[in-house]
């Protein structure tokens, strides 16, 4: 479907983007293999939940909607009733992960280590992305994984295998190898030592250790063992990754005060915010609290003089799902803007990095391509074109954003794929 926008005169409104996606995922995978029932409410809603909760019931995990649910009231909750570690049986079918990439990553690490024949695979978008980053150190650990291209590409095969520790240095920050792998390390004799090259976000580390299992860290190294995880209910906290795309709608746009309500502060989410903050823009945080063990807040944004910033190393990973919205931001900033050592962009639902030249070039913007990022200089003012969602969700709704801070009319295709992950972009998006 196609949507046109124009400007409004004025950007205002408070919004409730929908759970954590990471968190919700983390939440249902780890429930269903711990004891006991759990309620999480506050799921994110999407395509990708329906992906990551389909694999759970394929793996014969009874998970229900719960209307009266225990922690909260107010959102869409569902029950889990978790069977313990060695409670799942074998899927009569195909898993399909389909769009998302958590979910096929984390549920590998869930059964490279279950005693049954299973296989999963995806979308044409995610059967085009790189698999060999878990399964070589899965195979390393005794798992018995079959794939395309020599068990680098979905659909992914998984035999009986006995899983062992291992010492594992990953090649690439990425949370949801650390996440496979320490889902792996649960049915695996011995501990499992990982070393990252830099912090990603942590919630399976947070969510595990509350749910009893062992796991140390020191520094960047994560050491886990064989352990029994006990259910744990969880009330998700906002999308600080939705958030972002009216964050920024809120600091482009010359009139404009957007409040973001219930959002997830946790440290290794939030480099947008410290990004924003370091390009100028008015961004103010109310109301911090604690929910289940992650650092929840409102976060206020309004109309900024924004500059140009680099934005490179370890910042990256924290801040990597939201690089294409900052890019749009750039083009705002006085001076330029420089996004280095961001190769994993190329890896995602789409080639991000490709896809957000080719949007804000198309708008007229000064943008070029890098091998491992971008390089924007701001000032230019953005004409509205028609914009290429490229498949991917975060994309789409970049360039809806872009719809709201460019002149005349941008027309955005392929708009459902904010589904993926924010069914309701396009309505907030009428609502502000
Ligand atoms: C995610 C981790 C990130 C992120 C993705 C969600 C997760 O991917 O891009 O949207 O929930 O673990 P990588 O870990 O591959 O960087």
């Amino acid at each position: 479907m196609n949507i046109q926008i124009t400007a409004p005169k004025q950007l205002s409104g408070n919004i409730s983007p929908p759970g954590d996606k990471s968190i919700s995922h983390r939440a249902a995978l780890l429930n269903s293999i711990a004891t006991g029932p759990s309620h999480v409410s506050n799921f994110c809603m999407g395509d990708d939940r329906t992906s990551m909760l389909g694999c759970l019931k394929g793996l014969g995990v009874d998970i229900e909607k719960h209307d009266n649910c225990q922690i909260s009231e107010s959102s869409e909750c569902f029950k889990i009733h978790g069977s313990g570690l060695h409670g799942l049986t074998e899927p009569e079918d195909i898993l399909n992960a389909g769009n998302s990439g958590t979910t096929i990553r984390l549920v590998s690490g869930l059964l490279a280590g279950l005693n049954f024949f299973s296989v999963i695979t995806g979308d044409e978008s995610l059967r085009k992305r790189p698999m060999d980053r878990i399964t070589i150190p899965l195979k390393r650990m005794g798992a018995s994984i079959d794939g395309r291209d020599k068990g680098s590409l979905a659909p992914l095969s998984f035999h009986p295998s006995d899983l062992s520790g291992i010492e594992y240095t990953m090649p690439v920050a990425s949370a949801q190898l650390k996440s496979c792998l320490m889902i792996a390390a649960l049915f695996a004799e011995g501990n499992t030592v990982i070393h990252q090259p830099a912090e990603s976000r942590d919630h399976t580390e947070r969510m595990l250790s509350a749910m009893g299992a062992h796991v140390e860290k020191q520094d960047l190294t994560l050491t886990i063992c064989k352990s029994d995880l006990q259910a744990k209910n969880v009330r998700v906290p906002c999308d600080v990754s939705g958030s972002a795309f009216w964050l920024v709608a809120a600091c482009c746009h010359p009139d404009a005060s957007i409040t973001l309500k219930n959002v997830g502060m946790n440290p290794t989410r939030t480099g947008v915010i410290e990004v924003l903050k370091a390009m100028n823009g008015n961004i103010s945080i109310s109301n911090e609290r604690d929910e289940g063990g992650e650092p929840v807040a409102d976060i206020t944004a309004t109309t900024s003089e924004m500059k140009g910033i680099k934005i490179e190393g370890s910042v990256i990973p924290r801040v990597i799902d939201e690089l294409p919205i900052i890019s749009l931001a750039a083009c705002f900033a006085e001076g330029s803007t420089e996004i280095r050592d961001a190769a994993e962009l190329r890896v995602k639902e789409s080639d991000r990095i490709k896809a957000t030249v080719d949007s804000l070039g198309k708008l007229g913007a000064n943008i070029s391509e890098l091998e491992d990022g971008m390089r924007i200089t701001g000032g230019k003012k953005l004409n509205g074109a028609e914009l290429s969602s490229h498949g991917d969700h975060r994309i789409a709704m970049m360039n809806g954003v872009a719809g709201l801070v460019s002149s005349g009319t941008t027309t955005i295709l392929d708009s459902e794929v904010a589904s993926v992950s924010y069914p309701s972009f396009w309505e907030t998006l009428g609502n502000i």
